[in-house]
């Protein structure tokens, strides 16, 4: 039986698609069973419905935890990830979820995280550093934003001359490759042996090496 997902998210849904792409075959270890958005025109919640699976939209503020609990029940939801999600889960949620609900970031937390830093603010912000290296961390979700254990995370260079447009949709390529493997490695074997895992799961993404490379040759 596959690993019952459901998805959080507010915007595009460029990292749903990724998942609906990664786990679309009968025998995949997870199974995107339930999309929910606090946006009514959310583009993600058009991508669940063009793949036949289940949406919910709820309040903006996103804070009534006990219909959220009541929607995940009913769709017999064992882990839950947030992709471009960008209200505070309620504590009674995150109760319920510990160690089962991931969240995807556009930086190498703990830098460029926290409240208010989400979408074009963190390229921003990491330009702004004069960082050489940024990248994409996905860790477990606790009552903080963007606090959680760190469960993967992935390199991605800081080119001379980037905009904050560029490097999201450099940033968003890797996030695109790490959350489809995190969710599966994390439905074949759990949080706990993830950690170990990782490495071995993702191997090196020829796309990314040479990136990497520049980046270093260019510090
Ligand atoms: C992604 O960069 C994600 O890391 C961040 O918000 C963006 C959402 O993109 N939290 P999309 O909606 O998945 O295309």
């Amino acid at each position: 039986m596959p690993l019952q997902v459901a998805v959080l998210a507010s915007g595009h849904g460029s990292n749903l698609q990724a998942l609906l792409d990664a786990f679309r075959e009968p025998a995949a270890p997870a199974r995107i069973a339930l999309v929910i958005s606090n946006k009514a025109g959310a583009g993600a919640l058009d991508r669940a419905r063009r793949s036949g699976v289940a949406t919910a939209t709820i309040a903006e503020d996103g804070q009534d935890a006990a219909g959220l609990l009541a929607l995940l029940a009913q769709h017999g939801i064992a882990l839950v990830v947030l992709a471009g999600y960008l209200k505070k889960i309620p504590n009674a949620v995150v109760a319920a979820f510990r160690g089962r609900m991931l969240n995807v970031h556009p930086a190498l937390l703990p830098s460029f995280g926290g409240a208010g830093m989400y979408g074009r603010r963190v390229h921003e912000a990491v330009l702004a550093s004069g960082a050489r290296i940024t990248g994409v961390t996905v860790h477990l979700v606790d009552e903080q934003y963007d606090h959680g254990r760190i469960l993967a995370q992935w390199p991605v260079p800081v080119r001379p001359g980037d905009t904050a447009d560029a490097l999201a949709a450099r940033v968003l390529e890797a996030e695109h490759r790490l959350l489809p493997a995190v969710v599966g490695a994390f439905a074949r074997c759990g949080a706990e042996p993830l950690c170990s895992l990782a490495a071995e799961a993702f191997g090196p993404a020829p796309s990314l090496q040479p990136d990497f490379a520049d980046a270093l040759t260019i510090a």
